[in-house]
């Protein structure tokens, strides 16, 4: 990862900037001279100034200034699995920013995982199955776990949301209170920089068994299977081994890295090429995030729907 001290003026050349991301996918600034979402916002458009709002959200966050975020809130003292954000979705952002404003705790470290180390790690069967078919999301709201649908949408009303389902080619229905949401996302992308293809998908976020057997065996008990708050599978409804997504939980811990943050760090992530997390920590940390240049991956999703 190339690392660019602000401290030393000479170094901040937005296009020689540009030209290491597009080789690499990732720069970490240092001493970036950000102190807040206004300045954080104004950086980061001096490199992409196509800002996105965060919809179909997976985690709850809030908007502290036009288009920035703070980072997801999730217990402390559990790991953010890592995920290429969005890729559940028909759309996506190419590039997630995080800084830090504040940090003064033990761990909370963010984690970094290359989505081509990954597909390395993966048989060639394992590649064209995702290649081919993807992965389908499914999520039942309304349990008193996970997100309501009015967060994950950021609306209270309902023919708004199932306008935003349609938009996004999810299948919606309800089951008394309960909203269910089913999607087919990709399961590799093809970058459209570089053309190289990378892991794109969530399941090992989405699929419980990456929660240990113990909480997935309660959480079967608990809903059953057809009501787990988030579940995946393969992209024609088929179900995951449960060995393969320890397999791929396995891979991933074993080629993530962490980066450790200084207060006005700020780094600069192709959210195709990395997978991004966080470590547990006891203490203050705040990690802001922009998204930038929305893709819409509609077409690629449907032609993958096709093979059902
Ligand atoms: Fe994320």
């Amino acid at each position: 990862m190339k690392i660019y001290d602000l401290n030393n003026a000479q170094d901040f050349d937005v296009n020689e900037i540009s030209e290491e991301f597009k080789k690499s996918g990732i720069v970490l600034f240092k001493n970036s001279g950000v102190k807040c979402a206004t300045t954080f916002r104004e950086f980061v458009s001096l490199f992409d100034d196509d800002l996105m709002d965060y919809i179909y959200r997976s985690s709850p966050r809030n908007e502290l200034s036009k288009f920035v975020y703070n980072s997801t809130i999730y217990p402390e003292h559990k790991e953010i699995p890592l995920h290429n954000e969005n890729s559940y979705s028909s759309k996506w952002p190419q590039n997630i920013w995080f800084y830090c404003h504040e940090i003064d705790c033990e761990g909370g470290e963010t984690t970094i995982c290359s989505s081509k180390e990954i597909l390395n790690e993966l048989s060639e069967e394992l590649r064209n199955r995702l290649r081919s078919q993807g992965v389908r999301y499914k999520r039942v709201m309304g349990g008193m776990v996970d997100l309501s649908w009015q967060e994950v949408f950021q609306t209270e009303d309902k023919k708004e949301m199932e306008k935003k389902c349609d938009e996004l080619l999810i299948k919606y229905s309800w089951d008394g209170d309960k909203l269910i949401l089913e999607n087919n996302g990709l399961g590799l992308i093809t970058h459209p920089g570089n053309k190289q293809e990378y892991w794109f998908n969530q399941l090992n976020l989405f699929h419980p068994a990456s929660l240990g057997k113990d909480v997935h065996q309660s959480l079967l008990n608990y809903f059953g299977e057809g009501n787990l708050p988030r579940t995946c599978f393969w992209g024609n409804g088929e179900k995951f081994d449960d060995g393969l997504v320890e397999d791929i939980n396995a891979s991933i811990e074993k080629i993530k890295t962490n980066v450790k943050w200084n207060k006005g760090d700020l780094l600069w992530v192709d959210n195709l090429r990395f997978m991004h997390g966080r470590k547990p920590f006891k203490g203050n940390r705040k990690i802001m995030v922009v998204m930038t240049s929305e893709f819409s991956g509609k077409q690629l999703v449907n032609s993958i729907g096709n093979e059902n």
